[in-house]
């Protein structure tokens, strides 16, 4: 709209000046306006202004190797309240939401193997973000929806479980009987990654308030930490695997845990690499998966679901209207499971 406002006002009489300017604004604009005129929309929350405010779109068209998921629920995570921070205001990235569950609507060109009616859950990606009725995505960021979730349970895979899986699996290979301490095991990633670590044989020990202690113990944890009681590194000792989803000031708490050689992951913040050197430990971060498919790792997180051994918990599910208070839940740091919005179905 503000390129057309532009060419329309622009200083210059000459028309053969303003005409392709205008020409590229109309080409960009329509999509939307033809989507308008035929009515189809949907309600998204929108990033504007730097807050999120519900909004009538347009409905995405699926393209080659995409489906439209008519989305039922959307998983929040920190990410979503960080990336409103690092691209600012107006534009960057209109609809938030990494994480989604809902059913295929529509299927693109070229696209085999998925129908319109089957429930899946996603990985999405902003701007074309899940919190909206309908989101696009390519068929390699999708799965089918475990059969023993709900879509609200099930939308509060994809971010958590995808970076569980890379730290403990990817990153840290852990094998049968190794001793796998989760810091912040109650939360999101920290759920999967209990879950994920205990599916691989390890032993695993979590730290939380007593709060989760009867949760944790329920997904598996052998151990639990009250990280309230006093510093949880003076409890726990020989271990392999640290995962650290807490802080840095944490991760470096947690290589006293460490045996020699043993790896310290971490998701949060820059860990000093002299510090790791120092400790004769390893450390290593996942990493932006770079826009590596999901699909393989949605794939196995659904399989471990559908045999009883991965489950979510949601400690809140808010409507999308409610998007700013899930996010005000979330910045607190002390969700149990996902905190989820639940989104209605265009009438
Ligand atoms: N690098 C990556 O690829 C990547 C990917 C995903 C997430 N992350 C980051 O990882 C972090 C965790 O994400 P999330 O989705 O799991 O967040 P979350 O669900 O909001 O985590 C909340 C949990 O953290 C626990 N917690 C808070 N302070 C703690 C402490 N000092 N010791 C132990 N547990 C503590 C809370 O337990 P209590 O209630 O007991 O305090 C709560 O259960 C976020 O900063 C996120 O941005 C990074």
């Amino acid at each position: 709209m503000r390129l057309l406002y532009s060419a329309y006002h622009m200083r210059t009489p000459n028309p053969r000046k303003a005409a392709p300017l205008l020409a590229f604004g109309l080409a960009l604009l329509a999509p939307s306006l033809a989507a308008l005129a035929a009515g189809s929309t949907m309600s998204a929350m929108v990033v504007s202004g730097g807050r999120l405010t519900m909004q009538t779109v347009p409905m995405p068209e699926p393209g080659a190797g995409e489906v439209r998921i008519a989305i039922r629920a959307a998983g929040v995570n920190p990410a979503d309240w960080k990336m409103l921070r690092m691209t600012g205001p107006a534009g960057a990235a209109p609809i938030l939401g990494l994480d989604a569950s809902g059913i295929i609507d529509a299927v693109g060109p070229s696209v085999s193997g998925w129908r319109r009616g089957e429930a899946v859950i996603a990985l999405t990606r902003p701007p074309h973000g899940s919190y909206a009725q309908y989101a696009v995505v390519p068929v390699d960021f999708i799965a089918r929806k475990p059969r023993t979730l709900t879509f609200e349970q099930a939308a509060g895979i994809p971010v958590a479980a995808i970076t569980a899986w890379r730290s403990l699996i990817d990153v840290a290979h852990v094998t049968r009987g190794q001793r796998v301490l989760i810091d912040g095991g109650a939360g999101g990633v920290g759920s999967a990654a209990v879950q994920i670590a205990k599916s691989r044989g390890a032993y695993v020990i979590a730290t939380a308030s007593a709060r989760h202690f009867r949760f944790l113990r329920s997904i598996g944890a052998d151990e639990v930490i009250d990280y309230t009681t006093g510093p949880f590194e003076q409890k726990v000792k020989d271990v392999d695997v640290v995962v650290d989803t807490v802080s840095v000031e944490d991760g470096i708490r947690a290589m006293r845990t460490l045996k020699p050689g043993g790896m310290l992951v971490w998701l949060v913040g820059q860990v000093p690499a002299d510090r790791c050197a120092a400790a004769r430990i390893r450390c290593a971060k996942p990493g932006s998966s770079g826009g590596q498919p999901a699909t393989p790792y949605l794939d196995q997180v659904v399989a471990l679901a559908n045999a009883g051994r991965y489950r979510v918990s949601v400690e809140h599910a808010l409507p999308l209207s409610d998007a700013a208070e899930a996010w005000r839940l979330s910045k607190q740091g002390h969700t149990r499971g996902k905190l989820i919005l639940r989104i209605a179905a265009r009438p």
